[in-house]
């Protein structure tokens, strides 16, 4: 007979904590071995517990970087958010407004690629996740001036990666960052009519863009499997909702729409994307970062292909209905000279995360772009901050 005893175990790893039921005191002593070693051999594999943790988001002033610092502070209430934002163009601190004035928000101004400033955030800071979404991001400005886009997506990402490793270095395994890479499904290349990416597709990235975030995607790996750095890359398809820049389709077609101005369709307008509702992709990268396996990449997607036509054809459904007017808004459609290298299709196969980790997407694509209509109708002054600046929706990429 076993004398049974209870043990609850803590601070192998900040992730692991469980409850041990052993029989004997050899028995006990061979099992914290083996968890010992559990922990130095696959630091940061098991779940994080997720309270009260200190989260950095690289480019949280951005579309989709914001919509994760109010995503956090509503699923993780108590966690403290540092944002690490160069404020670039498409970097608007309107879009953080709602958090500014919280004490557990922090706005650092800074450069991917500022190694000293990097650094010293990441000592100072001590984040338990690292969500790292900062880059240039827009396609058409890949094409005109590509260079930057090495910069920030590459260099940036390195010195991200590289000041984590060496603050991981410091600390016991306890402490060490999780650090959630966040790329696109552009470094895939185009899809034919049928066909999916999935993890294992290889990289064959069209454009300036989409090559940047493919560098920086290996870089990250390398991190993973030369340093143990404890990276989860996830690649995900177009998103769409509330604070995206107005140069990208959805809110370029609907503020255009509302002027009166024409709806600019690239080439023949048959161009595929899988659009995914940004929240959707916030909770998929929560996931990521508190259930994903260090090392192991997953695609996001929406299950939602649409070509860009039917998207505009969409917006112009749900304008027709929110603010109808004596021609149908369809008809200030025009096709326009196509994107050089424009990628035909993406489409996503996000089996591996739902499976894995449980994600699935809450919105339907027709009420998720009811609601992004909505939102930008409701936010005109958001809007008309961005376009009294120096950008005015003009036609840009078109340099190849
Ligand atoms: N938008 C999409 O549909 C989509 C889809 C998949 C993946 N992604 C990826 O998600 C991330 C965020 O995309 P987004 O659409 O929110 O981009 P965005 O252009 O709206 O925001 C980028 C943010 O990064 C900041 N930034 C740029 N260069 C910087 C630098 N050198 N140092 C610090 N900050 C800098 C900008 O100021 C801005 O706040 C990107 O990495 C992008 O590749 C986007």
């Amino acid at each position: 007979m076993f004398d049974v005893t209870e043990v609850r175990v803590t601070g192998l790893s900040r992730e692991s904590q469980c409850t041990l039921r052993f029989g004997s005191g050899a028995l006990f002593a061979i099992f914290m071995a083996l968890l010992a070693m559990a922990a130095i051999l696959d630091y940061g594999s098991a779940p994080m517990a997720h309270t009260h943790l200190t989260y950095l988001v690289t480019g949280g002033a951005g579309f989709i970087g914001s919509n994760l610092v109010h995503y956090l502070f509503a699923q993780r209430p108590g966690s403290r958010v540092v944002v690490f934002d160069k404020l670039t163009y498409a970097g608007n601190l309107d879009n953080l407004e709602a958090v500014a004035s919280r004490p557990e928000y922090e706005l650092v101004k800074g450069d991917l690629c500022d190694r000293e400033l990097v650094r010293a955030t990441l000592r100072r800071v001590k984040p338990d996740v690292i969500f790292n979404l900062a880059a240039e991001s827009h396609v058409d400005r890949s094409i005109d001036g590509p260079s930057l886009f090495m910069q920030t997506n590459v260099m940036g990402t390195f010195e991200v990666l590289d000041a984590a490793l060496s603050q991981s270095r410091e600390l016991s395994n306890t402490s060490k960052p999780r650090f959630v890479h966040v790329s696109t499904d552009e470094v895939f290349g185009s899809l034919g009519p049928t066909g999916y990416f999935t993890e294992e597709s290889q990289y064959r990235p069209n454009s300036p863009y989409s090559a940047s975030k493919a560098g920086a995607d290996h870089i990250a790996r390398a991190y993973f499997h030369t340093y143990g750095l404890p990276v989860i890359t996830t690649n995900c398809s177009n998103n769409y909702g509330p604070y995206q820049f107005p140069e990208k389709l959805i809110p370029l077609v609907t503020l255009n729409a509302v002027e009166g101005k024409p709806l600019p369709v690239y080439g023949d307008g048959k161009n595929i994307r899988d659009w995914l509702w940004v929240e959707d992709h916030c909770a998929a990268l929560l996931l990521a970062a508190e259930r994903g396996t260090p090392g192991e990449t997953y695609n996001v997607g929406g299950n939602s292909e649409r070509t860009n036509l039917e998207v505009v054809h969409t917006i112009c459904r749900v304008l027709d209905e929110l603010r109808p007017k004596a021609n149908p808004h369809e008809s200030q459609i025009t096709f326009v000279k196509d994107r050089p290298g424009h990628d035909r299709r993406y489409a996503i196969d996000a089996s591996k995360i739902t499976r894995e980790l449980g994600f699935r997407p809450s919105m339907t694509f027709e009420a998720g772009m009811r609601k992004t209509v909505e939102w930008y109708l409701s936010h005109r002054e958001w809007c008309d901050r961005i376009t009294q600046g120096t950008y005015r929706r003009e036609r840009l990429g078109l340099a190849g």
